[in-house]
């Protein structure tokens, strides 16, 4: 344990506390939006997982920023709107119009300003009237290091127009929350250079592989198709990353809960498919970019609002795909692929939070009456087939 401090520093008062983690919250309340919104246009697959992962973090982050507030000043306003001069430099953050050029902004001038700030805000800040904010900046300074490690630029940049201090700038109580810029509808999410995408996606991949019927469910246990198989669930998930992505993108009017299940399944869907990516070389002798893929799938899906879409995909296909996944565990370990089978298990144990989101936001949209969200889910399921998907559109999950 750490010595007890021995002097009282008396820093920052109540209200300039507040003030500061209201403009923490401005800025991260930003960067999850539009990390959700660029996310499907950065092709590398490496990339989306790193934004994945850090719109997961900040989302939370904001979460707890959220419960500090309340614990320094409620009731009250904050975190009100930002000052006119936050408000600009967030505004540049919204102006960027490529994936590049949005990560360049957001990893190269404003986290690290964050991170400034932040660590302004502990060296002033009294350790013991205080220890809640001493606590939580600590695990704010080590998440945003992380995140500029990894998409933040190689070498130091220049003077950026950002403050030195972005803590201590104004907070408007009265004003109107800011209204965030939402990027135009995907045409279709964007892959590495070296993966081919064709309108049917991989020819290989029998529907068999798809169907909710135990007597007609194929399980893939040959070399060949397992390699196909696994490519295809690999694109699956980043379609599923990228469909709740743009969920929590395109409704930032929808309660701050949803955007944090949005992000967290965001970030499950990448980490499943970066399990994919280990898996294809390691057990299958293949790798991402061997086969074609299709966005037919994620079209069908894209092209309705955000109920249809949890209706469809949360409540529909991840559903189904419990069942599946469980099934191919089973077939799995009864013919000796345990490590396989492994995968199937940890996917299914991920799913079930999956379908309560669906379930949850909506219930949500439907007025908070779960019998009129089914009654819904099922007038959308009769337009699918056997495999869950829009008749004649395949799906790969
Ligand atoms: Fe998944
Ligand atoms: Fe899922």
């Amino acid at each position: 344990m750490a010595p007890p401090p021995d002097r009282l520093r008396l820093g920052y008062d109540v209200d300039e506390n507040a003030i500061r983690f209201s403009n923490y919250f401005h800025l991260l309340r930003e960067l999850v939006h539009l990390s959700c919104g660029w996310l499907p246009l950065a092709p590398a697959f490496e990339v989306k997982y790193a934004l994945a992962d850090d719109l997961h973090d900040d989302a939370r982050a904001i979460s707890k920023i959220r419960r500090r507030l309340y614990e320094l000043r409620h009731p009250s306003d904050y975190p009100g709107a930002p000052s006119d001069q936050l408000g600009t430099l967030l505004d540049r953050l919204e102006e960027a119009d490529t994936p590049e050029s949005y990560i360049e902004l957001a990893y190269g001038e404003a986290k690290p300003a964050l991170l400034r700030a932040f660590r302004v805000h502990l060296e002033h800040l009294d350790p013991v009237s205080d220890e809640p904010s001493l606590r939580l900046l600590g695990q704010l300074v080590e998440q945003q290091e992380r995140h500029i490690a990894e998409l933040g630029p190689k070498a130091a940049g220049g003077p950026d127009g950002w403050p030195e201090d972005l803590g201590a700038m104004e907070i408007r109580l009265k004003a109107e929350p800011r209204r965030l810029r939402v990027l135009p509808p995907l045409a279709e999410p964007a892959r590495d250079e070296f993966v081919e995408v064709t309108a049917e996606g991989d020819p290989f991949l029998a529907r068999e592989l798809y169907i909710n019927d135990p007597e007609e469910n194929h399980v893939p246990v040959e070399a060949e198709e397992q390699r196909h198989f696994f490519h295809a669930l690999m694109d699956a998930e980043l379609c599923a990353a990228e469909l709740m992505a743009r969920n929590s993108h395109e409704h930032p009017e929808m309660p701050w809960d949803f955007h944090v299940d949005m992000a967290r399944q965001t970030w499950d869907e990448m980490r499943h498919a970066r399990l994919h990516s280990l898996l294809m070389p390691k057990e299958l002798d293949c790798r991402w970019g061997d086969y074609p893929v299709g966005f037919a799938y994620f079209r069908s899906v894209y092209a309705h609002d955000l109920l249809g879409r949890l209706a469809l995909f949360n409540s529909t296909s991840e559903q189904k795909a419990m069942w599946r996944h469980s099934h191919r565990r089973k077939v799995l370990v009864d013919r000796g692929q345990e490590q396989i089978a492994q995968v199937f298990d940890y996917l299914l144990a991920d799913e079930v939070p999956h379908v309560h989101n669906g379930t949850r936001w909506g219930t949500h949209l439907c007025g908070g009456d779960e019998s009129v969200y089914k009654r819904r889910v099922r007038e959308l399921r009769d337009g699918l087939d056997e495999t869950g998907a829009p008749a004649g559109e395949p799906q790969a999950a």
